[in-house]
């Protein structure tokens, strides 16, 4: 079962509860999942996360389960910066899609792995009022999971605490992305 902890997060001051899960059971929701989408930022590169990553892709890919990557045009802190790692770990360039071209595909995905980001899968740029207001994000909470993989529950690079972590189809797998996805390919 996932741990369910209430937790006051930094920041803004938004309370919630938050769904705890760990790397075995992330592992064991990727078994049963058709359709899976990964969603970097640059939590990815700080932890140089995306060999374990590339791994993981072909291990999925290789049972069958169809693996796309949703790349927000901000995502990191350089133009191209996630291309750029993916294309280093040998990812293929066909499965790595841009946010525009990928966004109305979540409501048909499984799972959505979101390791390292942040500002770009903020719900909040929906929100009038919010600072982030008007920013286009990858609509990653209208797929059925959503696992998000950070250490803690701190606001990325704009500051702003994100509503995407306390919601009902999301689970936090707290931890460096590198090692957590390093103990997801040995649960496989
Ligand atoms: P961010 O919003 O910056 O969030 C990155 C997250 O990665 C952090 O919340 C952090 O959470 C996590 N992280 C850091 N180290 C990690 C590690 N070792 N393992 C796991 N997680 C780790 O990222 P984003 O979604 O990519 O958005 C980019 C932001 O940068 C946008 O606000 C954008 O406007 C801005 N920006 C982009 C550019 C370009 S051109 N790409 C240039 C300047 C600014 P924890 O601390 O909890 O781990």
């Amino acid at each position: 079962g996932t741990d369910s902890t209430s937790a006051a997060s930094s920041g803004s001051g938004q309370e919630g509860t938050v769904h705890e899960t760990t790397a075995g059971e992330v592992a064991h929701l990727l078994q049963s999942a058709r359709r899976v989408v990964i969603t970097p930022g640059y939590g990815m590169a700080v932890a140089q996360a995306q060999y374990p990553v590339a791994t993981l892709t072909e291990m999925l890919r290789s049972e069958g389960v169809e693996v796309t990557f949703g790349i927000h045009p901000v995502a990191g802190r350089l133009p191209g910066h996630m291309n750029v790692l993916l294309a280093e770990a040998k990812v293929p360039y066909d499965i790595v899609l841009e946010m525009d071209e990928i966004n109305d595909d979540f409501a048909d995905t499984d799972v959505v792995l979101v390791i390292g980001a942040n500002d770009t899968v903020n719900p909040a740029a929906n929100e009038p009022g919010s600072p982030i207001s008007g920013m286009p994000v990858l609509k990653v909470w209208e797929a059925g999971q959503v696992v998000v993989f950070k250490r803690s529950m701190n606001a990325g690079y704009a500051g702003v605490q994100n509503p995407l972590f306390f919601n009902e189809n999301s689970v936090m797998c707290f931890g460096d992305a590198k090692a957590t996805v390093q103990t997801i390919l040995n649960d496989l």
